[in-house]
């Protein structure tokens, strides 16, 4: 099956073959990146080309780590809301305040769309079984996928992680192995696994597909907003995918000739005070972040200590006029109980995104014209426990 696109080092000049399983750039150990060759696809890609298409991820296939004519393994993840809240709007102080709802995807999270993209890629290109480590979300999106491709699965999770979490992965096939520590130590866990058995570790960026799933949020906000994209995302930052991956769907909406330079939204990280790498190396501007000591928060899917596509992250943030900042466990808490009374079931990671919005409003970094969305990653029913 030929696949027409390349992969780009994020970091060195290496250009990789996409066929097989590739993971990281074998030069300098960066997060390679899918580059399509978007002048040649523009005349056949139009934004017109999608309205016959069903309302999910897969609608840009074009764009997509995808042979011609080939099959997907979806779940019919993507094509979420995108939820206007006046309300809270008024209160926030902001124009406009939308929260794109990405707990109604398969597995109830964002993790979906990345994990259909590199689970389609991986084991068409013959991976034996795929392990990766999570603060949960992930794993059970994994899990999922992995029982769709009929390929075992095998998660290392943080022994705190939510116990219906933990469930689903099971009751999806899946090995979940609890460890006592933080997600970085679940990914040494993890490579361990892979090295030994040949299991394909999906660890996030450690494979260039993920971020090319959850890319596709940006390219359904642009759809959602009649083609145009809010003056800022707030988004809530673990490795980032979903944040690098949305400043790289804006780069090539702009290539594509969808959108006109100059239009791409302010992109704010939202980090969780007692674990927030990129905030503190965002505020010293620097351009990489050094690891957290003793990670500390409810919310899971913030508790990574280093990231490795740290430099991506802080690139899109200040290329875009953004910033990052740090919000308390209660704020954030606080923040999804809010939510949740205007009826979006929303997880303590999205609800790290209202609480940012109301810090980067008093701060001024956002205005009160301002059309907002923050992003609602998982759905609330996972955390009842
Ligand atoms: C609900 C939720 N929100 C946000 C994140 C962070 O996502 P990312 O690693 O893409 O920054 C995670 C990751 O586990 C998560 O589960």
């Amino acid at each position: 099956m030929k696949l027409d696109f390349k992969l780009l080092c994020s970091r060195c000049d290496e250009t990789v073959d996409p066929s097989g399983t590739p993971g990281v750039c074998g030069k300098c150990g960066s997060p390679l990146l899918a580059s399509y060759p978007l002048n040649e696809i523009a005349p056949r890609f139009k934004l017109e080309t999608l309205q016959r298409r069903a309302w999910n991820m897969w609608r840009y296939r074009e764009v997509m780590p995808l042979a011609e004519g080939e099959h997907p393994l979806t779940l019919g993840e993507g094509g979420t809301p995108l939820l206007s809240l006046e309300a809270l709007a008024s209160k926030a102080d902001v124009g406009e305040l939308l929260v794109k709802e990405e707990g109604l995807n398969p597995t109830a999270s964002f993790k979906a769309r990345g994990m259909s993209a590199a689970v389609t890629r991986a084991a068409a290109g013959g991976a034996p079984g795929f392990v990766a480590p999570s603060a949960g979300n992930a794993g059970a999106a994994l899990s999922a996928y992995g029982a769709r491709a009929g390929l075992p699965v095998r998660v290392y999770v943080p022994k705190d992680t939510p116990p219906a979490i933990v469930a689903e992965c099971r009751a999806l096939g899946a090995v979940v192995v609890l460890i006592n520590g933080v997600i970085t130590d679940c990914g040494v866990e993890a490579r361990n696994w892979s090295e030994k058995t040949g299991y394909f570790d999906v660890s996030t960026l450690r494979e260039p597909y993920r971020i090319e799933g959850k890319k596709t949020m940006g390219y359904e906000l642009f759809e959602q907003l009649d083609s145009s994209l809010p003056d800022a995302i707030i988004y809530p930052t673990g490795g980032g995918t979903g944040l690098i991956g949305m400043w790289k769907a804006c780069e090539e909406m702009e290539t594509l000739g969808w959108m006109e330079r100059g239009r791409r939204p302010r992109m704010y990280v939202v980090q969780a005070a007692g674990c927030a790498p990129i905030v503190r190396a965002w505020q010293a501007g620097a351009e990489v972040a050094t690891r957290w000591d003793k990670p500390e928060t409810s919310a899971g899917g913030l508790r990574v200590p280093s990231a490795l596509g740290d430099f991506l992250i802080l690139r899109a943030v200040n290329e875009s006029g953004g910033a990052a900042v740090a919000v308390s466990d209660s704020e954030l808490l606080r923040g999804a109980k809010e939510l949740q009374h205007h009826g979006i079931g929303a997880c303590p990671e999205g609800g790290a995104t209202l609480a940012a919005l109301y810090r980067l409003r008093t701060d001024g970094h956002i205005g009160r014209k301002d059309r907002v969305v923050c992003f609602n990653t998982g759905a609330l029913l996972k955390y009842l426990s």
